[in-house]
């Protein structure tokens, strides 16, 4: 490896002082409305993606006009908590300063704001930092936003997991005072800036960091590089399991990329969580491949020198023997939409927020609403790892309140199918510029189909764990679905089948590049099977395995692409 060309991303991140580039400089640039040569790739790791508008570019080419550039911005919230203050602040930016006005719940429990023009980066920034948040870390090759569980009935544990996530995010958020500096006018630090933990080069690929509280598995622990396993005893937290390598994306066309489980390397108490953190972040930073971004990644790391070799040099690192796994288990993934009462004597309301995209439409004004039901709560918000949103905290007597305001502006839809809520979309188009094909706005028609489907055979309140991402990068979580739409290209896909309920199984390739239409046949064929003759209970992904219409995917580094 090391007689090979390191990858131009690794000389700009060197040559960055610190992730600073040039940037200041861009910003003061009128003469585009974009980021020019490497700082283009360095306001990732101040949390924001240069895009424009795939919807208008054709038009605006034809008027000899470049794109119209914005930025989406990544606001880095661990464990997906926010207040309604915090909440109120980003919602007015998004209305008056923002090209869609809209917010965006992510899958990994961050909010993303698109279309902010130039001129309005520094103030987002600054609103933040007044708010007590930021954008660090987002986006880039560092540690993004951590994940954790948002179980709102076991309150107690969720606390403890949480205030871990929160910790987790701090250590290995990068040292360096760019931030500071570019975006909200901060004092060049004196003192030399170390990045202990992440390297002056800081990681090879992007990092992902996840703490699950089982049963539940609503962070998909395999797409993450690093997942703490929640271990607890009436309540209270003890320590947890280790699990590295997990990871979605592949490369269209290249055998050498797949997705991959994450394989676990044991049970560690509560006061040693930091330093196996850095330790396995540190490793992932020697080790992982930096000539080849399409294999940089923790996974092919790890399947590179082996789990057993990759596990000694994180507890060396660590000063640290891990002791064997404590027995965990997962049953599902999904929210409970509606009001739950926890153990600590409060009540929770989880919102169904289609693809977590928070905006008006006629009839169902579900962004003002929330910013009206901020304006009277007084607990926190949490965002889900399936882009729901929790009201959580609420006393008996702000109940009624609560839910009569989220009926009105179409918060609460009791309508809403079972299979739509086990339904998720990655952003694509307009905004993505890696889309193939549409994702978040083909979502509900297909939707409508599968209920179709359900209805005409007499399942009305099934559902199949189903998604659908826009590229083979699989932001939304495809490879771990029933069913999966991978795009190919406008209105064309690949078909996923034979993932599992509970998150543990990648499904396998069914059918290649189909047109959606003939996706849909399909899917109608396979579900009136599986409803005919499943057995008790069985999920549709289990039911293909059995039935074989897909082999399982039993270890995906050797038997992926079979
Ligand atoms: C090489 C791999 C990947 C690349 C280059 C990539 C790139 C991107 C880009 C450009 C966006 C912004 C789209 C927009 O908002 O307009 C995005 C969104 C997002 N990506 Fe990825 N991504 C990759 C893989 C993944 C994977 C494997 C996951 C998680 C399993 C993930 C999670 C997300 C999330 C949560 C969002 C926010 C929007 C959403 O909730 O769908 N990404 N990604
Ligand atoms: S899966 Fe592809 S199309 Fe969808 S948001 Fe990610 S990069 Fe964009």
């Amino acid at each position: 490896m090391s007689d090979k060309k390191l990858s131009d991303n690794e000389r700009l991140k060197s040559e960055s002082h610190l992730l600073r580039g040039t940037i200041k400089e861009d910003l003061t640039n009128d003469l585009t409305g974009g980021f020019l040569g490497d700082n283009f790739q360095l306001i990732r790791f101040h949390g924001m993606y240069q895009q424009d508008d795939r919807d208008i570019r054709a038009e605006r080419t034809g008027q000899m006009l470049e794109p119209l550039h914005t930025v989406m911005l990544r606001v880095r919230l661990p464990g997906g908590i926010i207040t309604p203050e915090q909440w109120i602040g980003i919602d007015k930016f998004a209305s008056e300063h923002t090209q869609y006005g809209s917010i965006r719940i992510t899958n990994r429990q961050a909010l993303q704001l698109h279309g902010v023009l130039k001129k309005n980066i520094k103030p987002v920034h600054k609103l933040l930092h007044h708010l007590g948040l930021d954008s660090r870390a987002t986006a880039g090759d560092v540690n993004r936003n951590v994940l954790c569980t948002s179980n709102p009935v076991e309150s107690a544990l969720h606390q403890q997991a949480y205030d871990w996530a929160k910790k987790i995010s701090e250590h290995l958020l990068p040292r360096t005072n760019a931030y500071a500096e570019v975006w909200l006018d901060g004092e060049k630090i004196k003192h030399p800036e170390e990045e202990t933990i992440l390297g002056n080069s800081y990681l090879p690929r992007k990092f992902k960091t996840a703490v699950v509280i089982p049963p539940q598995n609503d962070v998909d622990l395999h797409a993450n590089d690093l997942n703490f396993i929640a271990v607890g005893k009436e309540g209270k937290l003890q320590g947890f399991n280790v699990l590295v390598g997990g990871g979605l994306a592949m490369t269209q066309g290249d055998k050498t990329t797949y997705p991959r489980l994450a394989s676990e390397l044991g049970f560690i108490p509560l006061e040693a969580t930091l330093s196996v953190a850095a330790a396995v972040v540190s490793t992932q930073r020697d080790w992982g491949n930096r000539t080849n971004r399409r294999n940089a990644k923790t996974k092919y790391t790890l399947d590179r020198v082996g789990v057993e070799v990759f596990k000694s040099e994180v507890e060396q690192r660590a000063g640290l023997v891990f002791q064997p796994v404590e027995p965990y288990q997962f049953t599902h993934r999904g929210d409970r939409i509606g009001w739950v009462s926890g153990t600590d004597n409060k009540y929770h309301l989880t919102l169904f927020i289609p693809s977590g995209r928070l905006i008006d439409k006629p009839g169902k004004p579900l962004k003002t609403g929330l910013a009206v039901i901020a304006k009277i709560h007084q607990g926190d918000f949490r965002l889900t790892p399936n882009q729901n949103i929790i009201i959580a905290g609420v006393s008996e007597e702000h109940k009624q309140q609560i839910d009569t305001l989220a009926r009105q502006y179409g918060l609460i839809d009791d309508s809403v199918s079972s299979q739509r809520k086990h339904a998720m979309a990655c952003v694509s188009y307009p905004t993505c510029p890696l889309a193939m094909a549409e994702a978040e706005r083909v979502l509900p028609n297909i939707i409508d189909r599968l209920e179709e489907i359900f209805l005409r055979n007499d399942i009305p309140t099934e559902s199949v764990i189903f998604r659908v991402t826009g590229c083979p990068n699989g932001c939304g979580r495809a490879m771990l679905a029933e069913i999966g739409l991978v795009g190919r290209a406008q209105g064309r896909y690949d078909l996923y089948l034979g993932g599992n309920r509970e998150g543990t199984r990648i499904p396998r390739i069914y059918q290649e590049n189909q047109k959606l239409e003939d996706i849909i046949l399909i899917l109608d064929s396979l579900l009136t099977k599986w409803a005919k003759y499943r057995e008790k209970n069985e999920a549709f992904g289990d039911y293909a395995i059995r039935s074989k219409i897909v082999q399982p995917v039993l270890n995906s580094t050797v038997d992926f692409y079979l």
